[in-house]
């Protein structure tokens, strides 16, 4: 996730634009950079770290003109460098047109077009997908700039927000949209353009929000806005009447609310490109080059911390499922310090969220220490995690600001999914169910949008609010949903200090069982399809005997479950392999819905850090 913006008028453009940048940075912040241009040149200063530091090198630089754009990056393709940062230039030599792109978003295809725009003599000097959009502007110049850019945009697989300038068009804008967002912002004689409104909030509060498949044309006279047909659109000024601040956050309170509705695009960024639904596999260019090892793998060890080792839980249920290779998963500060066993055939797997953890790090660097394969499924571009793995797999999910951890863990589960599609299919694993595995997981956003739904919302809402003033809840599940009970519960004490525990619900019997009376919510895991759902309601019937209220998160078929369980939270159905992406959503609204409740710090709880960089 970055973060754009771009400014038409007569205001300090470099003003406009520093400002902008400031409110997107939530969005990214690893590098960022700014273009102007007066006709005369087009000038592109860009800067790793903050906008803080970008405003530091751009000290006594003059930016000409009354139009340009700026860019917080959230890296994608390619590391953390100033060549890497945006705005993108074209060939420096071209006579043609000279541009400058900013780009959120993935652009799926870039590989190839790159091949073919270096073939024609184009010169790249980043290592990010977005520097194509600049090189194929330039090969389409022909007399106009938006049509060179409505040209270039007709060959872009993949996401994209962007915006354009060019040294030839001092008077224009191009910005267009596909998956990423983008909105116009239109004041009185100036026009603005951001990933949302927080970029130009202070400037203007009448906005437009671009849609998908549309590009709009902005110069100091108007804007006009059309489908890449060139179909006109025309579309009404909406006013916003909230402030900076909430803006910033999407109009949410809280980030943590803002990362679960996130999770149907956030799912989705995981898996984009990497589905191979024809051969029935999965394509993960991060640990290609070490295809061969793993197919003769013996066994993996999975090695995490808090919600990145749940996810590695589900990772072992799946890979021992589908691929058949022994998994153990670790708390990364155990396995630091106990002398592991790591033979030839033995694979490292670290999963963080920051690529920052102390105690994954040092783990990561003890498997090293005694010669193991290390892969890494990290969120962070460029990450010690990251940069110090053997070779790993990004998620994608953008920036998590809240503490608790949402969007990243079922990005983990989705990447885990895909690595275990593909050490399956290189073990046998028919293609035919390959691809249906393959199709099921591509269905997975729209069945999270469905059940995120606000009627859903509102009843996951209604019980936790009912609940909020417990002080104990136990969490339950089986097989792949053990570890999803174990997340349920670590959101709940994390960001409502609810004491909270989870367990196989099996194991209740062998001890917390002693704990349920009528004032301790038992939340369990109970899925109609899943083969152990006859053992789950034997359980129930145990916390039934014993006067425990049970709060069940159940599919849509099942019209029995609420005979045994007091309260449902309702789930689509979904493969059982696949179940923990949906399970994990009311269970992470539950815990956020309590919290609210009980009047607590949401993004940043007690005693906690997002990246917990000590031991
Ligand atoms: O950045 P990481 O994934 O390595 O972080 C690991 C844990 O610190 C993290 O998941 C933590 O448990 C979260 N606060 C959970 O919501």
């Amino acid at each position: 996730m970055c973060g754009i913006v771009g400014y038409v008028g007569k205001k300090n453009v470099r003003d406009v634009i520093i400002e902008g940048l400031h409110r997107l940075e939530y969005r990214g912040y690893d590098s960022a950079g700014i273009a102007t241009t007066d006709g005369k040149t087009l000038v592109v200063k860009k800067a790793i770290g903050k906008i803080s530091d970008l405003e530091k090198a751009i000290q006594g630089i003059s930016f000409p003109g009354s139009i340009g754009m700026g860019h917080t990056r959230w890296a994608t393709h390619g590391g953390v460098t100033e060549a890497n940062a945006h705005p993108h230039t074209g060939c420096p030599w071209t006579k043609k047109l000279q541009v400058a792109v900013a780009h959120n978003g993935i652009i799926e295809n870039y590989r190839h077009i790159k091949t073919l725009l270096e073939k024609k003599g184009h010169m790249f000097t980043s290592e990010t997908d977005t520097e194509v959009i600049a090189h194929l502007i330039e090969e389409y110049a022909n007399g106009s700039l938006f049509e060179a850019v409505r040209a270039a945009l007709n060959d872009l697989e993949g996401a994209y927000a962007i915006v354009v300038i060019s040294k030839e068009y001092p008077h224009e804008l191009i910005a267009a949209r596909n998956q990423s967002p983008l909105v116009l912002g239109v004041g009185k004689g100036e026009y603005y353009i951001g990933s949302d409104p927080s970029a130009f909030v202070t400037h203007t509060r009448d906005v437009i929000h671009v849609e998908d498949g549309e590009i709009v044309r902005i110069t100091p006279e108007g804007y006009t806005i059309s489908l890449l047909d060139n179909t006109p659109i025309s579309r009404n000024v909406t006013h916003i009447d909230w402030d900076a601040k909430k803006i910033e956050k999407g109009g949410y309170d809280h980030y943590m609310k803002k990362e679960i509705d996130e999770q149907p695009h956030s799912t989705r960024d995981a898996m984009r490109g990497r589905i191979d639904i024809e051969n029935g596999n999965a394509r993960l260019r991060g640990i290609e080059d070490k295809l061969n090892e793993l197919s003769i793998l013996k066994r993996i060890i999975i090695t995490a911390c808090g919600t990145s080792w749940h996810a590695g839980l589900v990772g072992e249920y799946l890979i021992e499922e589908l691929a058949r290779i022994p998994v153990e998963v670790e708390y990364a500060s155990e396995f630091r310090y106990r002398s592991p066993i790591i033979e030839p055939g033995t694979a490292v797997l670290v999963i963080s969220q920051s690529g920052e953890t102390a105690d994954t790090l040092a783990a990561l660097r003890e498997a090293k220490r005694q010669g193991g394969l290390v892969l890494g499924i990290c969120n962070v571009i460029g990450s010690t995690i990251a940069r110090e793995t053997h070779s790993g797999v990004y998620l994608h999910a953008g920036p998590e600001i809240g503490v608790a951890s949402t969007k990243a863990f079922t990005s983990q589960i989705t990447v885990l999914t895909l690595l275990s599609v593909l050490l399956a299919r290189s073990r046998g694993m028919s293609q035919a169910r390959g691809q249906q595995l393959l199709k099921a997981l591509a269905d997975i956003p729209e069945k999270m949008t469905y059940l995120l739904r606000p009627e859903n919302e509102q009843a996951i809402k209604k019980i936790a609010e009912a609940h909020a003033e417990r002080n104990h809840f136990l969490y339950l599940g089986r097989g792949i949903n053990f570890p999803v009970a174990l997340e349920g519960a670590l959101k709940l004490k994390e960001i409502s200090y609810i004491h909270a525990e989870g367990y196989p619900a099996a194991e209740m019997k062998h001890g917390p069982i002693a704990l349920i009376d009528k004032k301790m919510p038992s939340v369990i895991i109970a899925l109609k399809h899943d083969p152990l759902y006859p053992k789950i309601i034997s359980n129930m019937e145990e916390i039934l005997a014993r006067g425990g209220d049970i709060i069940a998160v159940a599919t849509e078929e099942d019209g029995e479950i609420e005979k045994k369980a007091k309260h449902v939270l309702r789930v689509p159905t979904v493969p059982i392999e696949l179940s923990p992406l949906v399970t994990a959503l009311p269970l992470q609204m539950l815990a956020y819905y309590a919290a609210v409740k009980r009047g607590c710090e949401i993004d940043q709880p007690r005693n906690l850090a997002k990246s917990v960089t000590v031991e």
